[in-house]
C-alpha cells in the first residue's frame, strides 16, 4: 500500500500513469489542461514551475480518474477488471484499524504561524472560467471532531481562498462535517478544523465516502490500507492529521453570527455551476505546515462523462453492501454509470428469482446508506447485461423497460443545493429535495420465460467459430 502521496505517484509513474508539465499558468490554464488530458483518459499530471511560483511548489491532478490508477491506489494489479475491483473493495469489509499517533512527521518540515501565513504561497489554481475564486481544497480532506461524542470525521469539501489567512468552506446539508460544525455553532462556539491537502490515496478515498455516523474515516482508511494511518495531533486544535501529508492547515470555522462570506459558484461534479454564490462559513487559519517541495493534491470536478473516479468505489460497494444486509440475493453487479456524476445513475444487475425482486433491489439502493444521497435514476437490469457498459444498459432500457408500468417515481429524496435541476422556488425555500425514478429494465418477471430470445450467437457457437476463424477476423 502507498505510504504517502509521493509513494503513490512513484508507483503511478512506474506504470506509465504519470506525466509532468512545466510552466502552466495557475489562472485557468492549469485547469483547462487538466480537463483536456482527462477527456482523453490521459495520465495523472504533476504541474511544476507554475507561473508566478518557484520550482518545487507543485499541483497534482487526475489522480484517480482512471481504473488503473484506482487499482494502484488499492495496491492491486492495474489490469484487474472494473467490476472485480468493486467486489475487491467490498471484500476488505470493515473492521476498524485505528490510526497510530506519532510525535511528528514530514509535513512539519515547514511550520508557518501568525503573520507569516499566506495561503497563496501555494500555486492554488483558478480552475474554471466561472468559478468564484481560487479553490485550494478539492483533493484534500477536512477533519473535524464531534464536540459531544469525541470521534474524528473526515470529509471532502471544497475550500476557496478568500484571502491570505482565510478559507471559505462549502458543506452540503446532511454531511457529517456540517452536522458537527453546526453542533459547535449551536453551543455558540467556533468549530476547530484541520485540512490536509495531500493525503495518501486510501485516506483520501475514505474521506470521500459516506462512512456511517460515529465511525472515523481514519479507522476506515486503516482497514482499506490493511495498516494504520500515521497521524499527529495539531497544536491548535488537538485534531489528528496524516503526519506525512503534503500541506496541512489548522484553524477554526467562525461562528456564522460573527462572519459569513459569499462563496461560489464552483464548476461541480454534476457538470454545472449548480450552487450559485451564497454566504458560507469561513475558516481562519492559525497554522500552515508543509513538506519541502509541497504537492497540492487537487480534484477539480470536470463535466461528465469525464470520470472523476475510474471505478465508482466510493458508493457502488456501499450499495452492494446495503443489498446484502437487506437480504437481497442474486446481485451480479452494482455500478454508477459515469462516476463523475456521483450517484445520479446507479445500475444494478440481478438474476431475478421472484416477483418483486428487481423492485426490492432498487428500493434498497435508492434509500440506503450507499445510494441515499442525490440519486436520480436507479436502473435494474438482468444478469445478462454488463452494468459497467452504458450502451448495454441503454439497450436494456429501450427493450425491457415499458414506461407505462416499469417506472416508479419517489419524491422528496435527499438532495443538495448543487442539483442543477432544483427549481428557483425550491432553492429559495431551502428545499433541496428531488425526485428519483426506478427503472425496472429487467424482462417482466411473470412472463420472462416467454420473452423473445436474444439475437446473439451462443457462447458455444462463438468459441467454435473463433477457434476456426479467429486469426482471420482479428479475435
Ligand atoms: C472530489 C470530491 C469533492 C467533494 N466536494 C464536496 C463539497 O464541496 N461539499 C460537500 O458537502 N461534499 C463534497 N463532496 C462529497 C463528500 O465529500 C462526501 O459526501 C463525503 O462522504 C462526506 O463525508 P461524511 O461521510 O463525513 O458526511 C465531495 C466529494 C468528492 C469525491
Amino acid at each position: 500500500m502507498s505510504k504517502d502521496l509521493r509513494d503513490f505517484l512513484e508507483k503511478a509513474r512506474a506504470q506509465g500513469e504519470l506525466r509532468e508539465i512545466d510552466g502552466a499558468d495557475w489562472n485557468l490554464e492549469l485547469g483547462t489542461i487538466t480537463e483536456l488530458v482527462a477527456e482523453k483518459n490521459g495520465p495523472a499530471l504533476i504541474f511544476d514551475k507554475i507561473k508566478d511560483y518557484p520550482q518545487g511548489y507543485r499541483v497534482a491532478v487526475n489522480l484517480y480518474t482512471s481504473k488503473r490508477r484506482i487499482a494502484i491506489a488499492m495496491g492491486i494489479d492495474p489490469d484487474t477488471p472494473a467490476l472485480e475491483m468493486v467486489k475487491m473493495w467490498r471484500a476488505r469489509g470493515f473492521k476498524p484499524v485505528k490510526p497510530i499517533e506519532v510525535k511528528s512527521g514530514r509535513v512539519m518540515e515547514n511550520v508557518i504561524l501568525g503573520d507569516d501565513i499566506n495561503l497563496l504561497k501555494f500555486p492554488v489554481p483558478w480552475w474554471h472560467e466561472f468559478d468564484g475564486g481560487r479553490y485550494m481544497g478539492t483533493g484534500h480532506v477536512v477533519i473535524m471532531r464531534d464536540p459531544d461524542e469525541g470521534w474524528i470525521n473526515l470529509g471532502v469539501q471544497r475550500a476557496v481562498v478568500h484571502d491570505e489567512k482565510t478559507l471559505g468552506l462549502y458543506i452540503s446539508p446532511g454531511k457529517h462535517n456540517r452536522i458537527i460544525m453546526e453542533k459547535y455553532f449551536a453551543k455558540g462556539q467556533n468549530c476547530p478544523v484541520v485540512m490536509a491537502f495531500g493525503p495518501e490515496p486510501l485516506t483520501y478515498l475514505s474521506g470521500c465516502m459516506h462512512v456511517p455516523w460515529g465511525i472515523s474515516e481514519f479507522d476506515w482508511a486503516g482497514r482499506m490500507r490493511n495498516e494504520p494511518v500515521e497521524v499527529m495531533k495539531g497544536e491548535f486544535t488537538g485534531i489528528p492529521f496524516p503526519a506525512d501529508d503534503e500541506i496541512v492547515i489548522e484553524g477554526e470555522c467562525i461562528h456564522p453570527d460573527v462572519e459569513l462570506r459569499d462563496e461560489g459558484p464552483f464548476g461541480e461534479w454534476t457538470g454545472y455551476y449548480g450552487g450559485g454564490r451564497q454566504p458560507q462559513p469561513i475558516v481562519r487559519v492559525k497554522a500552515v505546515y508543509h513538506r519541502n517541495n509541497p504537492i497540492l493534491a487537487s480534484f477539480p470536478p470536470l463535466k461528465p462523462p469525464i470520470p472523476r473516479f475510474g471505478v465508482p468505489v466510493l458508493s457502488a460497494p456501499a450499495i452492494w453492501n446495503d443489498l446484502d444486509n437487506a437480504g437481497v440475493t442474486g446481485i451480479k453487479g452494482v455500478w454508477q454509470l459515469y462516476s463523475g456524476g456521483g450517484r445520479l445513475l446507479t445500475v444494478i444487475s440481478i438474476k431475478q428469482e421472484h416477483a418483486g425482486h428487481a423492485k426490492q433491489a432498487a428500493m434498497v439502493a435508492a434509500g440506503g446508506h450507499g445510494g441515499g444521497y442525490m440519486g436520480r435514476y436507479v436502473i435494474v437490469v438482468d444478469d445478462d447485461i454488463d452494468p459497467t457498459n452504458a450502451e448495454e444498459v441503454l439497450w436494456a432500457i429501450a427493450t425491457r423497460c415499458e414506461p407505462e408500468n416499469s417506472i416508479d417515481i419517489l419524491r422528496d429524496c435527499w438532495g443538495t443545493p448543487l442539483d442543477p435541476l432544483l427549481p428557483p422556488e425550491k432553492r429559495r425555500n431551502k428545499d433541496y429535495s428531488h425526485s428519483l425514478a426506478i427503472l425496472n429494465a429487467c424482462r417482466p418477471f411473470s412472463w420472462k420465460d416467454e420473452f423473445p430470445v436474444v439475437n446473439k450467437a451462443s457462447d458455444e457457437l462463438r468459441s467454435k467459430v473463433i477457434k476456426k476463424w479467429g486469426k482471420e477476423i482479428g479475435y
